[in-house]
């Protein structure tokens, strides 16, 4: 049984979480996981090729290989990370689900559980709306969605850190300077698991 844990990340915060929730997908017996990235725009790579921080993001994720549709159509349940652009998951993830026309006619995706994760800015920046509007194509691939229920440690809070029960997230800065905090990782964990535990549950 497989669970893929597919990101897209331009500075790398995107990609500490997506480590973390494939740590907690690895966590749960009997179960494969699946590490892959949404490729990079080839305009991103000409601008953004010289940006110390965008070039160690990049470095750090060579070892993850670019999606697939057939890692999509293999996979048994999803985790989807990106982070926000104005409320909304990234052009590049969004790319690589606009090609799934082939797996949806064929209902490929359906009854797959996935969850989904995200970064953002700053505290009000659109993590909500990122995770819900990701949700909204999920939903037309016939998947179901599973989030972080609010019994997961560190998600009653207050304070200015990730954590929502749409899915886990966390603060980048509005310079990219923060790092994911300890409790981002866990519930990130506590999502991967809860997804490769639904997934066993469902299709084992
Ligand atoms: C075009 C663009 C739009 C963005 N829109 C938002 C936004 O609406 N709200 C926000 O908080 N951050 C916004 N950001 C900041 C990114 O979400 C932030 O850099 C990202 O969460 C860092 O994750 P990463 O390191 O995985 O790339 C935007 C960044 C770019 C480049």
């Amino acid at each position: 049984m497989k669970v893929l844990v597919l990101f897209y990340s331009m500075y790398g915060h995107v990609e500490k979480m997506a480590r973390a929730v494939a740590e907690g997908v690895q966590s749960v017996e009997g179960v494969e996981l699946v590490l892959r990235r949404a490729e990079e725009f080839q305009e991103i790579l000409d601008e953004k090729g010289e940006d110390k921080h965008f070039r160690e993001a990049r470095e750090r994720q060579e070892d993850v290989p670019v999606c697939t549709l057939d890692d999509l159509d293999q996979a048994d349940g999803i985790l989807l990370g990106t982070p926000t652009r104005y409320g909304n998951m990234t052009a590049q993830m969004k790319r690589l689900l606009d090609a799934t026309a082939s797996l949806w006619t064929r209902g490929a995706m359906e009854g797959k559980p996935v969850g989904v994760f995200t970064s953002t800015a700053t505290t009000h920046g659109g993590q909500e709306t990122t995770l819900l509007s990701s949700m909204i194509p999920l939903l037309h691939l016939g998947m179901i969605i599973v989030g972080v229920p609010y019994s997961t440690p560190g998600m009653l809070h207050t304070e200015g850190r990730g954590g929502t029960p749409y899915g886990a997230s966390t603060l980048a800065g509005s310079d990219n300077s923060l790092q994911p905090r300890e409790e981002d990782l866990e519930i990130a964990r506590a999502q991967g698991r809860r997804v490769a535990e639904v997934t066993r549950r469902l299709r084992g």
